[in-house]
């Protein structure tokens, strides 16, 4: 089939399911044209719908399986296709696809055609994992077809509908997190149904005042941390909710309001009020203790945080006398992690309260090889803000976001003539893009481990290798 064949919208075929695309889409071809298939895995024979028709491929829904897939796995919850998305893959095939996914990644973008992984790192723990979590309070609830009818929609306490910043799917239940995060869950709603106050922040007229709870544990520690953000400051309201969650949940070790104002959809309040225990939690990796308060970037997996930052202490190979930049360094917590295998270790970081978790944490473990400068690193170094005093790396790890480097920053960091550089991404298809220009400037791909940080979603963490 090519692209004048009378497939379009509205269309209705079979369709076998071949792979799956990265982020989470299945794949079917009809000769060479592609069919990204919503909510459907690998083995499946579905009957589909097409409901988007481009020139060089066509997006469908299932409208029924005709044929189960033999990688299909018993899932343990009712809205796994629009939170984590591979849960009824199972774990061993989702590998397998994620691998495959890098792969091709690397050799259609990158042009790296003889690209493969030397090595994907499972992780052991695939349910139960995520140190964070971060539920909204919503007027406007989403109402799944397989729910009873007539069910109150002017409440819901969960996550986000894909596409849909207004509705929210009401969570009772949710095996990413740990288990304790349900009962929180259960009786922050139970509190907020039977007290009017407690009224859910509407994103649309800006009305209401509860607007998220979040949770992050501890894994290593028993630490375990509630907050609750409010669109204004008002203690006696919130009393109920908190004096309940205290009450009943003696395991919470701290508890803090921070208030967001702005009209902004995000947790991150303009000041925070400490209700209970302390400010932040502690987290343990290695032989370290991290500080963390509600608003610090941290690995949402912690137990496979600690495999990551392994996995890159046994690339970089360390001899002792290594300067290491760490790019992109957030809290610190990579350069800290290896910062004992190392002469000198130099984070670089736009965020300042990032940087100041990192120089608290650094305090902390009595770690004194350690610097963190602030440094926009779109323009930092190619505008010549690095300090003289400061010597050039043997070995720089660079953790951009999503987006990847900056083309600028891409282009400039060959010049600092790192013998080794260590690219950690969460976004194969920017890793590609920059790696291409790194291989161009005379860096080559020496070695390459995906470590699955995020079982049952289809995120992807890749760790490249790249020597002169
Ligand atoms: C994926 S996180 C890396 C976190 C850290 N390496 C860790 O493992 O905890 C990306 C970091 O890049 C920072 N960042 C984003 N754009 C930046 C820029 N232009 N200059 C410097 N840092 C930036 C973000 O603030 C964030 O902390």
């Amino acid at each position: 089939m090519n692209d004048t064949v009378v497939l379009k919208r509205g269309t209705e075929l079979e369709l076998d399911i071949q792979s799956l695309a990265y982020g989470g889409m299945g794949v079917a071809k009809i000769d060479n044209f592609v069919i990204f298939v919503k909510n459907a895995i690998p083995g499946q024979k579905v009957f589909a719908y097409v409901y988007k028709k481009r020139k060089g491929y066509a997006e469908a829904s299932v409208k029924e399986v005709l044929k189960e897939s033999e990688y299909a796995e018993k899932v343990h919850c009712n809205h796994y296709y629009i939170c984590s998305k591979l849960q009824s893959l199972s774990y061993d095939q989702q590998i397998i696809e994620k691998a495959n996914q890098v792969e091709d990644t690397f050799r259609r973008l990158g042009g790296f055609l003889k690209f493969s992984l030397d090595n994907t790192v499972i992780a052991k723990q695939i349910f139960n994992y995520r140190n964070k979590m971060e539920f909204t309070f919503s007027p406007h609830r989403w109402v799944l077809d397989s729910e009873p009818e007539g069910v109150d929609r002017s409440f819901a306490l969960g996550l986000h509908m894909t596409g849909r910043y207004d509705k929210i799917l009401d969570i009772h239940s949710c095996h990413i997190q740990p288990k304790i995060g349900d009962r929180i869950l259960s009786i922050a709603r139970d509190v907020c149904l039977k007290n009017p106050q407690l009224r859910p922040y509407d994103p649309k007229t800006h009305i209401g005042f509860l607007r998220f709870l979040m949770i992050r544990y501890g894994f290593n520690t028993p630490d375990l941390m509630v907050n609750i953000v409010t669109s204004y400051n008002d203690m006696n309201k919130l009393s109920p909710l908190t004096d309940r969650l205290l009450e009943e949940v003696p395991e919470i070790t701290s508890m803090v309001n921070n208030v967001n104002t702005r009209k902004a959809d995000v947790a991150f309040g303009e000041y925070e009020t400490l209700l209970y225990g302390n400010p932040y939690i502690h987290e343990k990796l290695g032989d370290l203790t991290y500080e963390i308060s509600a608003n610090s970037f941290f690995q949402t997996n912690t137990l496979q945080g600690e495999v990551l930052y392994k996995e890159v202490e046994k690339l970089i190979d360390f001899k002792g006398d290594e300067i290491v930049y760490d790019l992109y360094c957030g809290t610190g917590t990579i350069g800290l992690f290896l910062a004992q295998n190392a002469k000198e270790v130099y984070g670089f970081e736009v965020i300042r309260s990032a940087l100041e978790d990192a120089e608290k944490n650094a305090d902390f473990n009595n770690i004194e090889n350690v610097q963190f400068l602030k440094a926009n690193l779109d323009t930092y170094f190619k505008s010549g803000q690095l300090p003289k005093k400061i010597p050039r790396p043997d070995v720089v790890i660079v953790d951009p976001p999503r987006a990847g480097m900056h083309p600028d920053m891409t282009q400039y960091l060959p010049k600092l003539k790192a013998k080794k550089i260590v690219y950690v991404s969460c976004n194969p298809t920017t890793q590609a893009r920059d790696a291409k220009i790194l291989h161009d400037k005379g860096y080559k791909i020496n070695k390459a481990v995906m470590v699955d940080m995020f079982p049952h979603t289809p995120h992807i963490e890749n760790i490249v290798l790249f020597s002169k």
